[in-house]
């Protein structure tokens, strides 16, 4: 069996003195594909991403880091030329097909399809071509070949082509766009990313809705035939079966880690931190689509309506960096940190301290704020699923979930969270202040049910259903 994505479950550094210190991938891809592999006897196929990643492969046989001493199993890294790496990674997969299905775009301005986008996409092409063919050399006869994600929709096609008989599935992390809005791609690139994703023969998404768009995406854009009682798709003599699973967490592996020494240190240090205000907590990567700029307005606009809580109430933000090669994100990460700032110079006092924003990928001591929060708010404009949603009730049985309306855990958690519009800021600081007044037995009754929800689908089950969805139907 072999796993296929962009990133892979670890990544090196590469220091002056030439050492290289190994670390783990990051996002809900790797955190949920990670504990299943090593479970199995499974390839990981990925890509590298940096220097130190490069230079790791260079040192080991055919790429493959099978003793580098990580937990994961056996890894293949492709060293595929940076600049080609760059043009598929950051121009097409996170600057186009992630800016698509998340609905991203400032139409009036962008997107805008000229010769470099062209050039940029035959390098997408060239890099799913490298991956298509590393994964047919490594497919022993008849293997089960998991593809994932936005940055992979044409190998699936191209390693068809390859090894016609191997079994293939695509997973999608992602949201799908309506038809009206993916048709924004221009016509022969639509066409190709729909068309290399059916190059499988199943191919799975989070929720219904994501499911949907892609069936109607094939109807409206290829003319293909769809049953949506079935989900299937058959273009040009081939059908896809189409899948929907929502990936949840597993929550005793996760309980286990939230309870570790280093977790109850920076619990401790919170406390001191915040005193005995109630908490309100967010934890994302600084992402266009994590909508913490809105989230931010909310908490102010909260903060004007409910004179009351000043000085009992903080918000702890965690806001990762992430993909700071696009200006589009740096720009964010500096729209975000404006707005915590407008935030202190308006209610900051002597002895209240309403915002602290952390800007620093620190993993236990975001366990930690989980732990202690009151509201977990959770408001992207459009997310695959959201991990945080699910995450949160596992770790703090009597926080209250604010939840977009537009995450895919929306579809699952929504009838004990408090649903937002995510444009709507003050609809959103209203729940703020729901959830911060909702009685305590009311809490630990949705709790329930959430964590119930959450830990449904763990990421082994997740998988297992998957591979069976590749058996030959009876
Ligand atoms: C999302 C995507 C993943 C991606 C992750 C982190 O969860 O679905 O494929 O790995 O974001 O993004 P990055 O660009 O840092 O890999």
């Amino acid at each position: 069996m072999l796993v296929a994505s962009n990133r892979g479950p670890v990544s090196f550094t590469l220091s002056e003195d030439g050492a290289l210190t190994m670390r783990r991938g990051g996002g809900g891809l790797v955190s949920g594909l990670s504990g299943v592999v090593k479970e199995m006897e499974v390839l990981w196929v990925c890509a590298a991403l940096s220097d130190g990643d490069r230079s790791a492969v260079r040192l080991a046989p055919g790429g493959r880091l099978d003793h580098a001493g990580y937990d994961t199993g056996p890894l293949r890294m492709l060293d595929i030329p940076p600049s080609t790496f760059h043009r598929a990674y950051n121009a097409v997969a996170n600057s186009t097909l992630w800016f698509v299905n998340h609905l991203l775009y400032n139409t009036p301005t962008a997107p805008q399809f000229d010769t470099r986008f062209r050039r940029e996409w035959e390098s997408y092409q060239s890099y799913n071509a490298a991956f298509a063919l590393a994964l047919a050399e490594e497919a022993g006869p008849g293997a089960r070949v998991m593809v994932q994600d936005y940055h992979l929709t044409l190998a699936p096609s191209m390693l068809r082509g390859e090894r016609p008989d191997v079994r293939i599935s695509h997973f999608s992390h992602t949201p799908w766009a309506p038809p009206e809005y993916f048709s924004l791609l221009p016509d022969e690139v639509a066409v190709e990313v729909l068309c290399g994703i059916l190059g499988a023969d199943h191919a799975g998404f989070l929720t219904a809705r994501w499911a949907a768009a892609f069936m109607d995406c094939c109807e409206a854009l290829l003319g293909a035939n769809v049953d949506r009682g079935a989900r299937t798709v058959t273009h040009e003599g081939r059908t896809t079966r189409i899948g929907v699973h929502g990936l949840g967490v597993d929550g005793d592996a996760l309980w286990a880690r939230a309870v570790e020494p280093d977790v109850e240190s920076h619990m401790a240090a919170l406390r001191q931190e915040v005193g005995d205000s109630k908490l309100i907590v967010r934890i994302d990567r600084t992402e266009l689509s994590k909508n913490i700029v809105r989230g931010l307005a909310a908490y102010r606009e909260f903060l004007a309506a409910h004179p009351e809580w000043h000085g009992k109430v903080v918000h702890l933000a965690f806001a990762y960096p992430s993909r700071h090669d696009l200006p589009e994100y740096r720009e964010y990460t500096a729209a975000v940190q404006r707005c915590a700032k407008e935030i202190e110079d308006e209610y900051a006092t002597e002895d209240w301290d309403p915002l602290i924003l952390n800007v620093n990928d620190d993993y236990p001591r975001s366990l930690a704020a989980y732990r202690l929060a009151d509201v977990l708010l959770v408001n992207p404009i459009r997310d695959g699923m959201n991990l945080v949603a699910k995450e949160g009730p596992i770790l703090s049985p009597r926080s209250a979930l604010v939840l977009s309306r537009e995450a895919g855990a929306a579809a699952e958690l929504g009838a004990d969270a408090l649903l937002v519009n995510p444009y709507d800021v003050c609809g959103t600081a209203e729940a703020i202040h729901e959830a911060l007044v909702m009685p305590e037995e009311e809490r630990l009754e949705r709790g329930k049910r959430l964590r119930a929800a959450a830990t449904a689908l763990p990421p082994g089950l997740w998988f297992a259903e998957q591979l069976a969805a590749l058996e030959p139907a009876p």
